[in-house]
């Protein structure tokens, strides 16, 4: 038996685990996405291979996926952290033993969303005949309820302390977070505001002709993406479409901060740059990003590599003081969650369809920006703020794969599992950091 003490934050978490039991074979993991999705299914096959009694070989990192990054595990994370911090949950190792490179494998797409028996009877049950399991995809491939609470624990292990980033990318994080400090207290803002995006969602709102026709010809040579025909009135009426950065700072404004709050931009290449930058710059003039932070050396070694580009916004987004997403993608959610399990930094998640009618009345000249239009947004937000409350279940009505997908993400929110102690207590010292 092993007691292993993780002390988080406010909250004392002990996790009481035993050691690994015999291996019976080896997991090879290709995983999927970009780095946030990656992140997840890491953390999930660590629950896999603990449940089949797997040794776990360093998962291999997608290189294929829109974003084209070459980088290898152990560009991106600390790969003999996470070896030795998982020592106790699961055996580890850097690479498939040479003797076994021959072996027979079974290639395997791991149903999406599946619980203990499928791993427990059916995937094992492969060990009979096979010493090494191949994952072909790593995304979404374990429940997210009803898995016992050792499991659910070593998921929050495997992510939040095992799997931190490589030591030069924590180093580099960790300067941008104190450049970004010196001028106070700071929102870090995703503003998902970038060109696959609108492509991909098809929303146009705010952009001039030739623009919303150069992503609708990127969606249409994109073979991925299956919807073609987007009504961007529609799309964004349903709050479907990520805020602009004009939407943004009528929002910040709207929530009360003011004009000198300091705010890092985490995010890739804004589309259209400056153009559609200078009303949210106009408002919040310190609007800082890795690349206003740091210099074109010190960036260089990340530059071309989008996974790490993302983990130094990662990095600056879950240290903020408030985070504030503009859309809920893959970054989004897996920010919000671990912050939540670090004591509940507050996160405000835009109700972007809410907002979208205020945005309207106000583009129509039907409301005017001012007190009105605060107490609205504020009360709209009030419990969109990332303080404690359970996961939510399923969406009731939905079934089979819908039912799962209608479920909030284990990441986004890994409460009551990861948490033993009363969650109501001292929540606010974390929480009361800005406003
Ligand atoms: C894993 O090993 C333990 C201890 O030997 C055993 O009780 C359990 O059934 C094994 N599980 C699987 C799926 O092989
Ligand atoms: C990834 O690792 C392999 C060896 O494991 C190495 O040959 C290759 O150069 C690495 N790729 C990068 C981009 O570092
Ligand atoms: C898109 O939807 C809106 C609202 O439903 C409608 O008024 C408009 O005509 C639609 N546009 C196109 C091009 O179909
Ligand atoms: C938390 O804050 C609320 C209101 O700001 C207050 O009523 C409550 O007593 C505080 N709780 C603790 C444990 O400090």
């Amino acid at each position: 038996m092993c007691l292993l003490c993780t002390c988080l934050f406010i909250f004392n978490l002990w996790f009481v685990c035993s050691a690994p039991d015999e291996s019976r074979g080896y997991l090879l993991v290709h995983t999927n996405g970009g780095l946030n999705q990656m992140r997840a299914g890491i953390c999930d096959m660590v629950a896999v291979a603990r449940i089949i009694n797997a040794t776990l070989v360093v998962p291999e990192l997608d290189k294929r996926s829109f974003w084209q990054d070459t980088s290898n595990f152990s560009d991106v994370f600390d790969e003999d952290h996470f070896i030795n911090a998982l020592a106790n949950d699961v055996k580890v190792i850097k690479k498939l033993p040479k003797d076994l490179s021959s072996a027979t494998k079974v290639v395997m797409h791991f149903r999406s969303w599946s619980g203990l028996e499928y791993y427990r009877d059916e995937i094992a049950s492969l060990w009979e005949e096979f010493q090494v399991i191949r994952a072909a995809k790593s995304d979404s491939r374990l429940a997210n309820n009803h898995l016992p609470p050792d499991i659910q624990k070593l998921r929050c292990r495997a992510c939040y302390k095992a799997l931190r980033f490589s030591p030069k990318i924590e180093a580099m994080g960790k300067l941008l977070v104190d450049r970004m400090r010196a001028y106070g207290p700071f929102i870090a803002l995703h503003l998902r505001y970038e060109k696959d995006m609108l492509a991909f969602s098809g929303c146009t709102h705010g952009l001039s002709d030739v623009e919303a026709e150069e992503l609708r010809t990127i969606r249409e040579n994109t073979a991925y993406w299956k919807i073609k025909d987007i009504n961007a009135t529609e799309q964004r009426s349903r709050g479907y479409c990520p805020l602009t950065p004009t939407e943004v700072g009528i929002f910040l404004t709207g929530l009360g901060y003011p004009s000198n709050t300091p705010i890092y931009i985490a995010a890739g290449e804004i589309y259209g740059g400056d153009t559609h930058m200078a009303d949210l710059r106009s408002r919040y003039p310190i609007l800082m990003s890795k690349e206003k932070l740091a210099s074109v050396e010190e960036l260089e070694p990340f530059t071309n590599h989008a996974s790490q580009m993302a983990a130094l916004d990662y990095i600056v987004s879950v240290e903020s003081d408030v985070f504030i997403p503009s859309y809920s993608g893959n970054m989004a959610r897996a920010v919000e969650g671990h912050r939540r399990f670090l004591g509940h930094r507050k996160t405000i998640s835009p109700d972007r369809k809410a907002l979208v009618r205020l945005f309207d009345k106000i583009e129509k000249g039907l409301l005017m920006e001012g007190r009105k239009v605060s107490n609205r947004i504020s009360e709209i937000h009030k419990k969109l703020q990332g303080s404690p409350r359970r996961r939510r279940g399923p969406v009731s009505g939905t079934k089979g794969m819908d039912r799962f997908r209608s479920e909030e993400a284990f990441y986004v929110n890994p409460l009551p599992d990861c948490l033993c102690k009363r969650v109501s207590e001292n929540v606010n010292a974390s929480t009361a950091s800005m406003r």
